[in-house]
C-alpha cells in the first residue's frame, strides 16, 4: 500500500517526505483554504511547491467548478502545473463526463467524495486512476468506511479493474492498518495518523531501559 499525505500545508508535508515513507500527497479546497492561499497564481504556485517536495510522488488538485466545461478547464490547467498533478474530480455525473474526457486526453484523475461501491465502480468505467472512498465521514455518519474498502476491493479484483483505490478521510492509525488489511491501494492519511504507527509504550518502556542499561557499559 502507498502512503499519501492529506494536506496542503508544506512543513507537513516535507516532515512525511524526510521520514522517507511519501509516496504522495491529497489536497482539497478545504486545507487549500486553511494554509490562507488566495488567488489562482498563488494556489498553483502552491502546487507546484508540492509537487517539487514530493518529486515523483503524485498530487491530487481538486477543480472547484461542478459542470463539465468548467471542470476540464481548471483541470487542464491544474494538470499543466506538472507532470505529477492528479486532477481531482467529484463524484456527480459532469464530474465522470469529465474523467471520460481527461482519460481520453492522457490526464490522469481521482474522483472523489466516493461514499458507495457503484459510484467507485462508474469512475473506474470513466477511467479515473483514483476512487477516493471517505472512511471517517462514513463511520460519522453511522456504517463502515472500512466494510466499503473490502467491497470496492473486492469488485475491482473480480472484475480486474485497474483503478486505485485511494482511502481518504482517515481518522487514525487504526484506519490505516484497516484499509492495508482491506486491499487498499493508497491511504491518505493526516501527519499524526502516519506518525501514530510508529507509536507504542512498549517500545517507549523498553527503550528506556535500554538506553539506562546503555549507561552501565559507556
Ligand atoms: C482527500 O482526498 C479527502 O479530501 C480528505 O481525506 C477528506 O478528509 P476529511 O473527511 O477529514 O475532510
Amino acid at each position: 500500500m502507498k502512503y499519501f499525505i492529506d494536506t496542503a500545508n508544506l512543513d507537513q508535508i516535507k516532515e512525511a517526505y524526510d521520514l522517507g515513507i511519501l509516496d504522495g500527497v491529497t489536497t482539497n479546497p478545504s486545507l487549500m483554504a486553511k494554509e490562507g492561499i488566495k488567488g489562482e497564481e498563488a494556489v498553483y504556485n502552491h502546487y507546484k511547491t508540492i509537487c517539487e517536495i514530493v518529486e515523483n510522488g503524485d498530487v491530487s488538485a481538486e477543480v472547484t467548478a461542478v459542470d463539465f466545461k468548467g471542470i476540464v478547464e481548471q483541470g487542464k490547467k491544474l494538470a499543466a502545473i506538472h507532470k505529477n498533478i492528479v486532477v481531482k474530480v467529484p463524484m456527480i455525473p459532469e464530474g465522470v463526463k469529465a474523467i471520460k474526457w481527461f482519460t481520453d486526453n492522457g490526464i490522469r484523475t481521482n474522483c472523489t467524495l466516493i461514499f458507495s461501491a457503484g459510484q467507485a465502480m462508474i469512475a473506474a468505467k470513466a477511467g479515473a486512476a483514483y476512487v477516493s472512498p471517505f472512511i471517517g465521514r462514513i463511520d460519522d455518519s453511522g456504517w463502515d468506511g472500512i466494510e466499503l474498502i473490502q467491497q470496492i476491493a473486492n469488485i475491482f479484483a473480480i472484475q480486474g479493474i485497474k483503478t486505485e483505490i485511494l482511502a481518504a478521510s482517515i481518522r487514525n492509525s487504526l484506519h490505516i492498518i484497516k484499509c492495508a488489511e482491506s486491499g487498499a491501494n493508497v491511504c491518505t492519511c493526516p501527519l499524526d495518523s502516519i506518525l501514530g504507527l510508529t507509536k507504542h509504550p512498549l517500545t517507549d518502556i523498553g527503550l528506556a531501559k535500554f538506553m539506562e542499561d546503555a549507561k552501565k557499559f559507556e
